[in-house]
């Protein structure tokens, strides 16, 4: 299932992130790419364990720490340290269609993940550039990702998905992944589903309803049945 995060950084935290970004220093997006993913990778990098990247993926983390929505639907047990992309129109930056790996070592921390959820956060208005859409393909086809600056998409990282060539400005975004404490795709859509209607419920109803309470413990019970933590 794809879920978008409205507003996981505010407009001003954009332009704060990209006023230092847009100085910093790029490199080869194949530094952190697999085998076949390097072959039709093209685009640059922040280097993955700069000063620069890892402060702004540290304030990136904070702000997922403090998003409902997000927590509900990720069920995150490790979060990668955010990596950053720009993809420029006139280098002619894409990436073709490829799988991410699936298991993510980071050198600085000794973090091992497993990677149940890819997440591109964008940090371009999508006025701002043609083209570079996340195209995500899962069994109800094919799907067509572009968000305002702020804004997240989470996406299964066992679906293909490319990144289509950007024909005018920049695509600048932070993309990661993350190891969820339910594995199983299917049920954490099922467990994220309940919560949003129980959220909906509450709104009607009060927290105290007794139904609500109900709910609320089949909630944390299927956490308890699937989790692994
Ligand atoms: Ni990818």
């Amino acid at each position: 299932m794809l879920i978008c995060v409205p507003g996981v950084l505010t407009k001003d935290d954009v332009a704060d992130f990209r006023r230092v970004m847009d100085v910093a220093e790029w490199e080869d997006g194949r530094s952190t790419a697999g085998a076949q993913s390097a072959l039709v990778k093209k685009n640059e990098q922040l280097p993955p364990d700069s000063e620069v990247a890892r402060t702004l993926g540290n304030r990136i983390i904070s702000a997922l720490t403090a998003n409902a929505r997000f927590i509900s639907a990720a069920i995150p047990l490790q979060i990668f340290p955010p990596l950053f992309n720009r993809y420029v129109a006139s280098d002619g930056h894409h990436f073709g269609v490829h799988v991410d790996n699936a298991v993510r070592g980071d050198r600085l921390t000794g973090l091992r993940i497993r990677t149940d959820l890819s997440v591109t956060l964008f940090l371009s208005e999508p006025e701002d550039y043609d083209g570079g859409e996340l195209v995500v393909e899962d069994n109800y086809g094919s799907h067509e990702i572009k968000l305002p600056a702020g804004d997240l998409v989470l996406y299964p990282a066992s679906s293909l998905h490319l990144v289509t060539p950007v024909t005018r400005g920049a695509r600048v975004a932070s993309f990661f992944w993350l190891q969820s404490m339910v594995r199983d795709d299917h049920a954490r859509s099922l467990i994220f589903d309940l919560d949003t209607a129980i959220q909906n419920l509450v709104e009607r109803l009060g927290r105290d309803d007794p139904e609500t309470v109900k709910l609320t413990g089949i909630y944390h019970n299927l956490i308890r049945y699937w989790a692994e933590v």
